[in-house]
């Protein structure tokens, strides 16, 4: 059984796509809702639609891919259109990305859902590093602690942040201390990709994107010991809240080890966008292949129960 209950949600599995991979359009988020995943999320939207930065914009290399999108998306009214007409009933949750420009976007986007009462569930992004001059807000405790209690102020619903990835125990206990605050956020996903890394061609001397001149977000195998950190530390130093692991799943072993770490359910974004979505039927394949031969029965058997030595 790989079945997940929480948020009051039933999920079949834990496996669902990371933000940004396989749903900025209506024919990738049903592409996924097709799939073997047990929820989909859509693209992080603006209030307005963007075009977002000029290509290249997205290069996979053997250890994962670097990325500078621009959060290009059909803006916040097209998936909530999405969301109106998702059929929950069948089983598989759906979550909205939320990322506007602005704390005021963010929370009209927010308010908008509010009223629209839709059993979607928002994870507001704190983290796109992809905006040249705009930093990431993940980094800036204070302007979280601001948009977290707006947020709170207009939207009564069950939400959760995306977050950077941390690197400093200092960090992580300062983060954790200002989200625990927030009873309405139940959940974090962990990780948005290690800002700003450079992937240079030897062949061509050159930068491989074209944005930043040549700087963006890593993922995949590259970010698998940063995302595991930040899911482990988050699920200890969080109370009542939910873990969703994102960075470096390739198999049904990176998968479980995001569960063992403490993850509730898992993202899978690089891997996704370069295999497509048949990596869900194929990771769960594994991971129910591991967990039978690990004896485990189901996910509750070891999630968080990392041994440490
Ligand atoms: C984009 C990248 C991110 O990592 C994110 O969280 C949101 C948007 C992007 O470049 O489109």
């Amino acid at each position: 059984d790989l079945s997940v209950s929480w948020l009051g949600l039933t999920m079949a599995n834990p496996l669902y796509n990371a933000s940004g991979v396989m749903c900025r359009s209506v024919t990738e988020l049903e592409q996924v809702r097709h799939s073997a995943a047990g929820a989909v999320i859509s693209k992080s939207c603006t209030l307005q639609p963007r075009d977002g930065n000029p290509e290249p914009r997205y290069h996979a290399t053997a250890l994962g891919s670097i990325n500078s999108m621009g959060l290009p998306n059909a803006g916040y009214a097209y998936y909530r259109d999405y969301a109106r007409s998702y059929p929950y009933a069948q089983g598989k949750p759906l979550f909205l990305s939320i990322s506007g420009m602005t704390l005021e976007d963010n929370l009209s986007m927010l308010a908008d859902l509010a009223s629209s009462a839709l059993p979607c569930i928002p994870e507001v992004n704190l983290s796109c590093p992809n905006l040249p001059g705009k930093p990431q807000l993940g980094y800036d405790p204070d302007a979280c602690a601001i948009t977290l209690a707006e947020i709170s102020r207009i939207y009564s619903g069950p939400f959760g942040v995306k977050l950077p990835p941390y690197f400093d125990p200092v960090h992580f206990s300062q983060m954790a201390d200002l989200l625990n605050e927030f009873v309405g956020l139940r959940f974090v996903t962990c990780i948005n990709s290690i800002g700003n890394g450079l992937v240079i061609d030897p062949d061509t001397e050159s930068v491989v994107i074209k944005p930043k001149d040549g700087l963006g977000g890593l993922g995949g195998s590259y970010v698998l010991p940063t995302a595991l950190a930040n899911v482990r530390e988050f699920a200890r130093l969080l109370h009542g809240k939910h873990v969703v692991g994102c960075g470096g799943i390739n198999s049904g072993r990176e998968a479980f080890m995001h569960i063992l770490a403490g993850a509730t359910a898992v993202q899978i974004g690089t891997c996704l966008y370069e295999e497509g979505e048949g990596a869900f039927a194929r990771i769960l394949d594994e991971l129910r292949a591991l967990m039978l031969q690990k004896g485990y029965r189901c996910l509750d058997d070891f999630r968080g129960k990392l041994k440490t030595l």
